[in-house]
């Protein structure tokens, strides 16, 4: 048995989510259930990242204590993921006692190890990315992603050696082509680690933040959110001497945004190898969701696409497919409404919806509903048997690589060329012809074993269609992988009529 360990970014719950986070969640949730369906022990992590000034703010702001602001906002991301079909094993939240002794342990411990030092800080702090930022990074007087400019801070702050694993790191990265993908973030990386990066600011005063958990041997300072965010990722695992860490973490692959490169590189991968900790197996990076402008889709801007009213227009599995077929993952792209509809219509309901729909139509018409004995294969039947065994090895090898849409677009592939076996096969005229029995049953037979190989191969995007689409074919709705041509739909079993993906028109959207 293989254990698999996947992570979504650990959301800063000041609002619920919007589509961006849907769409890192969204991934990791569908690459989760392929490894699982494929037999691996697999845990999905996601969670809240409570602590800091960008939360401490929005509490104060909505009137309400950190603490219960936190709480209110955990659950909404709770009750999202559910709502999105995201599926997580465990839900970290950086205010559980157990997070924060882990978070005390690895500040003492670095701190023994003369990791840790106190200084004296000067420089521009970005409230809303939560870090001091230097003057390189600021376009007209701002970071890009932020509404407002930096502000110049002093302060006493303690530091972390990050600049004294520069080099560890720009070796690590050098020798591990695969580390961080695609490979574009990974060469990013790579030059940013040819100058010094400095070390790293991990504390903040409690005069000015109390939100956050105490340096352990300083009473007068809270740890830095990042530093307390990013060992999230192990603390739910019961590091350092659970064995469910000495199972899990080597395999971990954290998947994120392609704004929160430099902490998952520079300061996760330095504490990490500071503390002794294995690096990440990978980093999956995406690109930016854009609005219609082409601006990144945010809150303010007021250009996104809500989930949850998507997910309600369209239906979660269409959404869940769009994310992954619109949008290259590693590259920014657009998704709108109009984009959702249009993937809806076209791939589901034309081409998957009408398939089965036919099929299944057919079934009822020509045998009174029962799945009919196939009887002699053509060579039409060896292509399609022989590419439904291959599939299930050709997805797989994609989601490894995080190449979600090219891995359904295979499947879809295949769906098309089932389409066209029902144009050439005509089971109509078929049905005419007495002496054409037995060919109708095969052609039949092959069209609903071939659907439910299909329900297998895209249960993992769209969970609540293909269990749908299981019970139409009078299947089971366990999930298999690799069933052998056969062993899928049975003869003699009842089918049942249904429209798995009723289209919309634009007029409908909400
Ligand atoms: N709390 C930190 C992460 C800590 S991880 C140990 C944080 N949270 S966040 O809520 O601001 O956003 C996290 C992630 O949301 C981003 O990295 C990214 O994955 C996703 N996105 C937010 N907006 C996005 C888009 N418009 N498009 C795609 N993803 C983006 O940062």
């Amino acid at each position: 048995m293989t254990y698999r360990y996947i992570t979504t970014p650990i959301y800063y719950v000041n609002d619920r989510p919007h589509l961006g986070h849907a769409y890192a969640s969204v991934h990791a949730d569908i690459m989760a259930r392929y490894l699982r369906a494929a037999g691996h022990q697999t845990m999905l992590l996601t969670g809240a990242d409570e602590h800091g000034e960008k939360i401490a703010k929005a509490a104060m702001l909505a009137n309400e204590a950190p603490r219960a602001f936190a709480d209110r906002h955990a659950q909404t991301f709770v009750e999202a993921w559910g709502r999105l079909s995201v599926e997580p094993d465990k839900f970290v939240r950086t205010t559980a006692p157990e997070h924060a002794k882990v978070v005390s342990e690895c500040l003492s411990r670095l701190f023994e190890a003369g990791e840790i030092y106190l200084a004296d800080y000067e420089g521009l702090y970005s409230v809303g990315q939560e870090r001091f930022v230097t003057e390189k990074e600021l376009v007209d007087g701002k970071l890009p992603e932020d509404k407002e400019p930096p502000v110049p801070r002093r302060e006493p702050n303690y530091f972390f050696r990050m600049e004294a694993h520069r080099d560890w790191m720009r070796l690590l990265l050098r020798d591990s082509p695969n580390l961080i993908q695609p490979v574009q973030y990974r060469n990013e990386i790579l030059k940013l680690l040819e100058e010094p990066i400095g070390d790293l600011s991990i504390s903040r005063p409690v005069n000015r933040l109390e939100w956050g958990i105490p340096i352990p041997w300083d009473a007068e300072h809270v740890t830095y959110v990042w530093f307390d965010a990013l060992l999230s990722y192990v603390s739910p695992l019961g590091y350092p001497d659970q064995p469910t860490f000495s199972d899990y973490w080597p395999s971990v692959r954290h998947v994120i945004g392609k704004d929160i490169l430099r902490t998952h590189t520079l300061f996760w991968l330095s504490m990490t190898h500071a503390l002794g900790i294995a690096p990440y197996q990978r980093l999956h990076v995406s690109g930016h969701l854009l609005g219609s402008d082409g601006r990144k889709m945010s809150k303010s801007l007021g250009n996104g696409v809500d989930p949850l009213e998507a997910a309600d227009t369209y239906g979660v599995d269409a959404l869940r497919y769009t994310l992954i077929r619109e949008v290259s993952f590693g590259f920014d792209g657009i998704i709108s409404n109009a984009v959702i509809e249009q993937r809806l219509n076209r791939d589901l309901a034309d081409d998957l919806g009408n398939l089965a729909a036919r099929t299944l139509a057919m079934t009822k018409r020509y045998r009174n509903g029962f799945v009919p004995p196939p009887k002699i294969y053509d060579a039409v039947e060896e292509a399609i048997i022989s590419r439904a065994g291959e599939l299930p090895s050709i997805v797989l090898t994609l989601v490894e690589e995080m190449k979600l849409g090219r891995a359904a677009e295979q499947v879809m592939d295949f769906v098309k060329h089932l389409n066209g076996y029902v144009a050439s096969g005509a089971p109509w005229a078929l049905a005419k012809d007495p002496d054409a029995s037995d060919r109708l049953d095969t052609v039949l037979y092959t069209l609903l074993e071939a659907l439910y190989s299909v329900s297998n191969l895209l249960h993992p995007v769209m969970p609540g269609k293909m269990n749908e689409l299981k019970v139409l074919l009078g299947a089971s709705v366990n999930p298999y992988w690799n069933l052998p041509w056969g062993h899928g739909v049975k003869p003699g079993s009842y089918v049942k009529e249904g429209i798995l993906f009723p289209k919309r028109l634009s007029g409908d959207v909400v």
